[in-house]
């Protein structure tokens, strides 16, 4: 039986993109599920003078599920207060708009603040929140904080200190859209809910794991965000370092929110720093020129991007975890833009039998988890062929969710919307674990600003990136499990 949640929702950037593309379908989704029902309320708040009227009509439109009267009756709880976040006196209008509607649905005075915005205004509302007195006394108070958190270390470290003096660190809930994907949520099930699995994730079995994370489509309108961020930035430290430590993560004493995220510190605090020369050997930046067809522009060539960039739209590397289990296993990780199509998916490849047992040297088995756009698992083994031979064949096992399933699969915003509502830690970064990835991440930044003689582009778009990238692999004689 699904359970009501009471919940005042007061988004800031309510007006925005993210606002309307994701944060009002995933609570409609919630309303039509039940966990939202009478006792729910939210305001949107820009500085844009919108009507509630208005505001509702916008919703509305980026609704598909549902009927007509789901619908209305769904936006008949949204409310919009103009209000610029840095005007004090905005607060104490945006307090009286809460204070009537936790009363008008009941509420009991849980608060959820969701920061839909620019980061660098973050800390003024959770100051302002503080001092004009926003907080309630009665139920909960959380924020939800969007990526970026902080371009480097000094920056994430100024963002927590803003916030940390009106919010605990378990009220703060920073989202990282991965960890609410399916097969992500599902890796601890995986590795711990099969005590076969569990026996051989380690430095014995396994010899390497891939992480690939490629996106088909360019900067599109992001130029602007992105000539600032990178794909390091944009998505290393983050979406690729929390997949590193759900894969690596110890076995915890229980399967709750507060073990799974100390093992995953663990994780994080093993973490290598490296120097200049260790980037140079297991890194690869990339940037994408032109498709084949020249129909696709250069990255350089597109919007708001400088014609002499070398923001890297593509990474590879491999990282390799200060941990007993893992010493000498390798996590390759990858990245980019203009791939030749989207997919995310993880490849633990075994090692492959050694012994002279055979005429033939076995295939390494893979077990590989697909994220996205297909979700499920596979696993290639060695067989016999068929029939009299005793030859080696690679085999599949395929298990991919149909499209009845996938439609029963929540939206990563809905599911970590949902869990913060409920109070739910596991899904959401540390500030420990960002501690640990953004000094790995900025050891391979500064390493990367003093080389010179970028040679940008270096990669075609439609290919899965600068050969650099395979040269990582080969090295050791090791290649890609996913070609693309
Ligand atoms: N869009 C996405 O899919 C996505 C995905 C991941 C992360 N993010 C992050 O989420 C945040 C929001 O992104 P977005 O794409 O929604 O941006 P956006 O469309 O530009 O929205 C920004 C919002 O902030 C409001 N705003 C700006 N200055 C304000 C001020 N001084 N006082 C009050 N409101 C102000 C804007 O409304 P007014 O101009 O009317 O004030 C608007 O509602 C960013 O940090 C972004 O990096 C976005």
């Amino acid at each position: 039986m699904v359970t009501e949640n009471k919940t005042l929702v007061v988004i800031f950037g309510g007006s925005g993109d993210l606002a309307h593309r994701k944060l009002y379908p995933a609570l409609f989704q919630l309303y039509l599920k039940g966990s939202l029902n009478k006792h729910f309320a939210v305001i949107g708040t820009a500085r844009r003078p919108w009507t509630h009227e208005f505001f509702r009509e916008g919703v509305i439109e980026n609704l598909s599920d549902g009927t007509l009267e789901q619908r209305q009756a769904f936006a008949e709880h949204f409310y919009y207060q103009s209000h610029d976040v840095q005007d004090s006196e905005h607060y104490v209008a945006l307090k009286n708009v809460i204070d009537k509607l936790d009363d008008k649905y009941q509420i009991g005075g849980n608060r959820l603040f969701y920061m839909a915005m620019a980061p660098s205004l973050f800390g003024t509302i959770a100051e302002h929140l503080r001092s004009e007195h926003l907080l309630s006394h009665d139920g909960y108070n959380r924020l939800i904080i969007e990526k970026p958190f902080g371009h480097d270390y000094e920056s994430a470290l100024a963002l927590n200190n803003a916030i940390v003096n009106t919010f605990d660190e378990d009220q703060v809930f920073r989202i990282d859209h991965y960890l609410g994907k399916e097969m992500v949520q599902n890796i601890p099930c995986i590795r711990f809910a099969n005590p076969f699995l569990n026996a051989v994730w380690n430095r014995d079995y396994i010899d390497n794991i891939q992480i690939t994370l490629a996106e088909s489509l360019g900067v599109e309108e992001r130029g602007g965000y992105y000539e600032t961020s990178g794909a390091l930035r944009d998505m290393v430290q983050n979406h690729i370092m929390q997949i590193v430590a759900m894969l690596a993560f110890p076995r915890p004493e229980k399967y709750d929110d507060r073990a799974i995220n100390q093992a995953k510190s663990q994780v994080f605090a093993s973490l290598p720093v490296y120097t200049p020369e260790q980037v140079q050997a297991k890194f690869v930046r990339g940037q994408y020129g032109e498709d084949a067809s020249g129909k696709q522009a250069a990255y350089r060539n597109e919007d708001k991007i400088d014609a002499n960039s070398t923001v890297e739209t593509f990474v590879a590397g491999e990282i390799d975890l200060d941990m007993p289990q893992w010493q000498g296993v390798p996590f390759y990780v990858r990245t980019g833009k203009r791939l030749p199509a989207k997919k995310t998916r993880i490849d633990v490849v075994f090692k492959a039998d050694q012994s002279e047992l055979f005429t033939e040297q076995p295939a390494s088995p893979v077990l590989t988890i697909e994220v996205e756009p297909d979700l499920g698992i596979e696993l290639t083994l060695n067989g016999k062929e068929i029939g009299t031979s005793s030859l080696i064949k690679v085999d599949q096992l395929q298990y991919l969710l149909n499209e009845d399933q996938q439609k029963q699969v929540p939206d990563a915003y809905e599911r970590l919307l949902l869990e913060a509502m409920l109070g739910k830690q596991g899904n959401f970064a540390q500030w420990e674990g960002m501690t640990g990835s953004w000094h790995f991440v900025d050891a391979i930044r500064k390493a990367w600003s003093q080389e010179k003689d970028i040679d940008f582009p270096n990669y075609q778009s439609g290919t899965m990136g600068p050969k650099a990238a395979d040269e990582l692999l080969s090295k050791t004689g090791r290649h890609w499990i996913y070609q693309g």
